[in-house]
């Protein structure tokens, strides 16, 4: 089952209660929340208080993602905020299994995110210890970027070590996923669906928006 992840970066943030809400009544499966700090990305969002706010507005699942550095120093808060899961970026931390693991004791769900230039083996150590791997389709910081084919290879590469383990394991790509992208992102291997623009900034609205995403994903399920 393919899952439609909204992300709030491109969202109106003078309302983000409101839009919370309204993607979620339009079939969003979780939310993603864009935890920017100035210094591992160049660019600044929200904190620790956007999930506080959130979390009581809706009932689905929420996804802090920590482009942060280090990223060790905000799991406990993030976590304490009501985030259902945590995404650190293997590049923001020295000590990725402790932070992994401090991710489980909170009793939440671990996310290890790579930039596009960083390679999958970097993950090797950490991939059976994980709920999900997230690849960044562009190189974070903004929404609305372009997305980076060559990224298409790593998505193979996770979901074949994946396989190979005997894995389940959520296979998430973040950037630039749109009708024309879905499609081979899904077709590579992801199943799990990152967007920011092509939902906030739909002209259609956030039901057609989230519907178009999730039918060329499934139309590439079955080689349609
Ligand atoms: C980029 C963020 C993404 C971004 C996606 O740094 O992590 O979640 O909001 O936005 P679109 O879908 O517009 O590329």
């Amino acid at each position: 089952m393919i899952k439609i992840v909204p992300s709030i970066l491109s969202a109106d943030f003078t309302r983000l209660g409101e839009q919370a809400k309204a993607v979620e009544a339009a079939g969003a499966d979780r939310i993603q929340i864009d935890v920017m700090d100035g210094r591992f990305v160049p660019n600044i969002t929200f904190g620790v208080q956007a999930v506080q706010r959130l979390r009581p507005l809706v009932r689905i699942p929420l996804e802090a993602h920590l482009m942060v550095e280090p990223a060790e120093d905000f799991i406990e808060r993030f976590a304490k905020a009501g985030a259902d899961t945590i995404i650190i970026h293997q590049e923001a931390t020295q000590h990725l299994h402790r932070a992994v693991e401090h991710i489980h004791l909170l009793g939440k769900q671990a996310g290890v995110a790579l930039n596009p230039a960083t390679p999958v083996a970097m993950l090797s150590e950490i991939l059976d210890r994980v709920e999900m791997v997230l690849i960044m389709t562009v190189n974070p910081g903004f929404g609305g970027q372009a997305f980076i084919p060559d990224t298409l290879r790593k998505i193979r590469q996770v979901r074949a070590q994946l396989q190979q383990r005997g894995r389940t394991c959520d296979v998430e790509v973040d950037g630039g996923i749109n009708r024309q992208t879905a499609a081979r992102v899904v077709e590579a291997g992801a199943d799990v669906l990152v967007a920011g623009s092509a939902i906030f900034d739909a002209p259609e609205g956030y039901l057609a928006a989230i519907e178009e995403l999730r039918s060329s994903a499934a139309n590439t399920r079955h080689g349609g």
